[in-house]
């Protein structure tokens, strides 16, 4: 029995965890010439494992392509609109019934853009028509009955931050207070979220050495310690997120959620241009996208991943500016991959839901690293050191992270050396520390009730507490959780027929 009820437990975690994935976005941004049909757009995604797209306009064949494939829509109100929407409720309940309601809930509307960096644009007047303009479409889609399933916002340019670095010192333009102080509460209000377009890309521009490359890419780097609280970064994403958070916090506003619009890499441009090839952007959107899935979170924003789209899904041929602008694309508008950063369905290992194998989590086919038994505690916290020296992100096994319990140097030892493994390739060299680690494919947990869980990579150590119900089996997991708070207690309910 007992084996039964584990089994169905890891069910419905390794379907939370394919869940999870739906966090990746990408913009469909439209400034081309050669885009392939909406149909043929609608059918790629579904073949992928984006699980959302951001507009910049409200391009009803696009929306209607969509139509129960369950992707999420995020529509865009154009600057040009705004101040109509400003002036008049009765137009914005117009945008709404034109743009929304029709489409809605076949096609899966979760946002409404606001314009498009209108507080680092020099037109003072649309600054000030801003809020007043999300404020009439906030009314009409409640009056639609879509508050709360559709959200309002607005996105910005990183230049709304006159401070970034430290992250931990992350501050707004001291001009934009008296518009953040209206925009920060409504947001709050609606559960909304700040959002905002991070590009390590320009950041990297803007400073082209080698270890700031790594930093930018997510590859092995000795980081950057924030002066400011002593955390480590070991990438600039999270970087820039934290510095978002920090000028949040600073308003009073650190619980309004984080979107990332829009961020992405070129994988050509000018010659004169530092940064854009295949390499770099299979990198970047790459390792982006690994960390995201991992749900390890940023330094201030531990163990939850914000919600990213990815710029862009194809290259698009009319944009402006160097070279590089035109080449953002994930995909060229032939539909085929202009790099494998592993978005495809068909790449992604399906979690496997048999009932034959309890304790195994599937969605691993080559096992765990693990320490051998009778190895030293110094020995497995110099394994801990090396590991996490590597660029790993040991965020999870740090104080108040996803991981940190157990807090014995055997559970943080088996989650880094895992996460080693699996960063750096799943082959039997990456999993030997001088002979103190082994493969395994069975459950490494030594504690009672208590299961491995391969949280894409690092070993999470899970307390189930599961009790028979009448016909439901109810789990609450202790110490983890694959969304939300570390400290958040979940509970799982799963029905027996
Ligand atoms: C709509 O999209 C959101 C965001 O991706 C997702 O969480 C939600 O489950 C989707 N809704 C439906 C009905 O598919």
């Amino acid at each position: 029995m007992a084996s039964i009820l584990l089994s169905l437990s890891l069910l419905a975690i390794a379907l939370s965890l394919a869940d999870s994935q739906s966090f990746v976005g990408v913009n469909y941004g439209q400034v081309a010439d050669n885009l392939p049909p909406p149909d043929a757009t609608a059918n790629l995604l579904k073949s992928t494992t984006i699980g959302k797209i951001r507009l910049y306009g409200a391009d009803p064949a696009i929306i209607k392509a969509l139509a129960n494939s369950g992707v999420g829509i995020v529509v865009g109100a154009a600057n040009g609109d705004i101040p109509s929407l400003a002036a008049d409720p009765n137009a914005a309940a117009q945008w709404v019934n034109a743009n929304v309601v029709p489409y809605y809930p076949a096609s899966n509307i979760t946002m409404v853009t606001v314009g498009n960096e209108i507080l680092t644009l020099a037109d003072q007047s649309l600054v000030s028509q801003l809020v007043p303009a999300m404020r009439n479409l906030q009314n009409a889609l409640n009056g639609a009955s879509l508050g709360g399933k559709v959200r309002v916002s607005t996105v910005h340019s990183m230049a709304v931050l006159t401070q970034s670095d430290p992250p931990s010192s992350g501050s707004f333009n001291p001009a934009l207070q008296d518009t953040l102080k209206q925009l920060l509460p409504l947001l709050k209000d609606n559960k909304a979220p700040f959002t905002v377009n991070p590009y390590p890309f320009f950041a990297y521009q803007s400073d082209p050495r080698p270890e700031t490359l790594a930093f930018c890419l997510f590859q092995p780097n000795s980081g950057r310690v924030d002066s400011g609280n002593g955390k480590l970064y070991t990438n600039m994403f999270d970087a820039q997120v934290d510095a978002v958070h920090s000028a949040l916090s600073a308003m009073g506003f650190q619980d309004v959620e984080i979107v990332v619009a829009e961020t992405g890499w070129p994988s050509r441009g000018d010659s004169n241009e530092v940064g854009p090839s295949v390499e770099n952007a299979k990198a970047y959107n790459g390792n982006l996208i690994t960390h995201l899935r991992s749900l390890v979170g940023s330094p201030l924003m531990p163990g939850k991943s914000v919600e990213t789209y990815i710029f862009a899904l194809y290259d698009e041929d009319l944009k402006p500016g160097p070279g590089s602008e035109r080449a953002f694309g994930l995909f060229k508008t032939d539909l085929s991959m202009s790099y494998d950063v592993g978005l495809a369905k068909s790449s992604q290992q399906t979690p496997s839901t048999s009932p034959t194998t309890p304790v195994t989590p599937a969605p691993n086919t080559a096992g765990w690293c693990v320490p051998k038994a009778g190895v030293s505690d110094d020995q497995l916290q110099s394994n801990i050191d090396y590991a996490c020296s590597q660029g790993i992100d040991c965020g999870p096994i740090q104080p108040g992270g996803l991981c940190f319990e157990p807090n014995t140097v055997a559970s943080h030892a088996a989650f880094s050396m895992n996460l080693y493994y699996q960063t750096f390739g799943r082959n039997q060299w990456n999993c030997d520390f001088s002979q103190t680690a082994t493969l395994t494919s069975q459950n490494p947990s030594p504690y009672q009730k208590t299961i491995a869980f391969d949280l894409l990579g690092g070993i999470c150590l899970v307390e189930l507490d599961w009790k028979l119900n009448y016909m439901s089996i109810v789990v609450t997991m202790h110490a983890f959780t694959l969304v939300g708070a570390p400290d958040e207690r979940k509970r799982l309910q799963i029905d027996v027929n």
